[in-house]
């Protein structure tokens, strides 16, 4: 084998240290590397100009920051539990039983997912009816009200996409009833259903389809659309409420950096600590494999944010009019959709500069309708 002679080290000239400069740390020096680069210092004046009102409805302004912090939960405990999720008809069941029995902390991580997309979909339930009531839609935020509409139909998608991944019986029947119900639309009803099925009935087709938007289709967009709705808040700072505008005296301010972005650290630690208790004491269902040739077991449930429109549709009368009842049904839904889309231009000022309260009321309708309906749905006896 070669030896190679020793040298004596040289010591290396070391270049003075202009005076008055400060010695930097290596993370300060990686900082300034990166900012010399990319530049984001030039977003720290905006940081610091950004102000939050503090009145009486300012507790309201917390849900979208805790919205925020559960997207992203969301996105990591899905990262990790697709490590082993296997998308089959054949293997999901059994992949997430591993997950759940063999894999360290996995019923952990598991259930923190399952628990997080339940609180999310609450937290945005919130965040939606507190903006709506505070009159948040109004110019100029027409853009942030609708990309929020967006956002909440995103998160539904995933809530009803991610059900049926487990593949076990109560995902497996509660999506072949969900995914019925658009084939009450004429014409182009049957064309729907077999788009979100794959084909005709539920099967490891429709798990492949539902993997797929749950995985990348819906997280991808759910972060294009936040990115614009969280820019549009930057661009328009938070509204003042109408009630609270209306005083002879403006609120006063806090600033964002540090003092409400601290206070949203504190609500996005007891979420956590709240997802972790109910991980712990409840971890996560698994329940019977599915078998899509057994009878379905009586008692079908949806997600509880989807109980408000099946208990709806199972309330109304087989023919109203001539029409198919859940017709009727399905087509009010479609209708009130496009209405909470299109708010912030229904809700015009008239020329004195108030606005009609038809909205407010309606606003108030639509929240004890949906608290009402979902009360209903989980007390009536599940076998009828
Ligand atoms: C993943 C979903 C969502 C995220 C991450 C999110 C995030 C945020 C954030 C960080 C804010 C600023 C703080 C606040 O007012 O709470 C905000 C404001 C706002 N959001 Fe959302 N949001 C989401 C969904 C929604 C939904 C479903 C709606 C309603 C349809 C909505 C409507 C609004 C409006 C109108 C504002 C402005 C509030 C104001 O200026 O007072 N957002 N959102």
């Amino acid at each position: 084998m070669a030896t190679t002679a020793k040298t004596p080290s040289v010591p290396r000239p070391v270049a003075p240290r202009p005076s008055g400069l400060r010695r930097l740390s290596g993370a300060g020096r990686l900082v300034g590397w990166l900012d010399d680069r990319i530049g984001f210092r030039a977003l720290a004046p905006l940081v610091r100009k950004k102000r939050v009102p503090v009145h009486r409805h300012s507790i309201w302004y917390y849900l979208g920051g805790m919205a925020l912090f559960l997207l992203v939960l969301q996105i990591c405990t899905g990262v990790l539990l697709l490590f082993y999720y296997r998308p089959s008809a054949e293997g999901a069941f059994e992949s997430v039983q591993f997950l759940m029995a063999e894999v360290k902390f996995g019923w952990l991580i598991r259930s923190i997912h399952s628990w997080g997309a339940n609180l999310m979909v609450l937290t945005l339930f919130v965040h939606l009816f507190s903006t709506l009531l505070l009159k948040a839609y109004r110019r100029p935020r027409e853009l942030t009200w609708i990309s929020g509409v967006v956002l909440f139909g995103l998160a539904l998608g995933l809530g009803f996409t991610g059900y049926l991944l487990p593949w076990n019986e109560l995902a497996f029947f509660a999506t072949r009833v969900g995914t019925e119900i658009p084939a009450v639309f004429p014409v182009v009803g049957d064309f729907l259903k077999e788009t979100m099925r794959g084909g005709e009935d539920v099967t490891g087709a429709t798990l492949t389809r539902f993997y797929a938007l749950h995985i990348s289709v819906l997280p991808g967009a759910a972060i294009l659309v936040v990115a614009l709705h969280v820019l549009l808040v930057q661009r328009h700072g938070m509204s003042v409420p109408p009630s609270v505008k209306r005083q002879e005296t403006a609120p006063r301010t806090v600033p964002f950096f540090p003092n409400f972005l601290l206070r949203d650290l504190v609500g996005w630690l007891l979420a956590l600590a709240i997802l972790a208790s109910a991980a712990a004491f409840f971890p996560a269902h698994l329940g019977e494999k599915a078998d899509p040739f057994a009878p379905a077991p009586s008692g079908i449930k949806p997600e509880w944010y989807f109980m408000f429109m099946f208990q709806t549709l199972k309330m109304l009368p087989a023919r109203i009019m001539g029409l198919h009842g859940e017709l009727i049904g399905v087509l009010g839904f479609t209708i009130a959709g496009v209405v909470l889309v299109l708010l912030p231009f229904l809700d015009r000022p008239l020329s004195d500069g108030r606005h009609r309260e038809v909205w407010r009321y309606l606003a108030i309708f639509a929240l004890i309708y949906v608290v009402v309906l979902t009360v209903i749905g989980y007390s009536v006896d599940p076998t009828r």
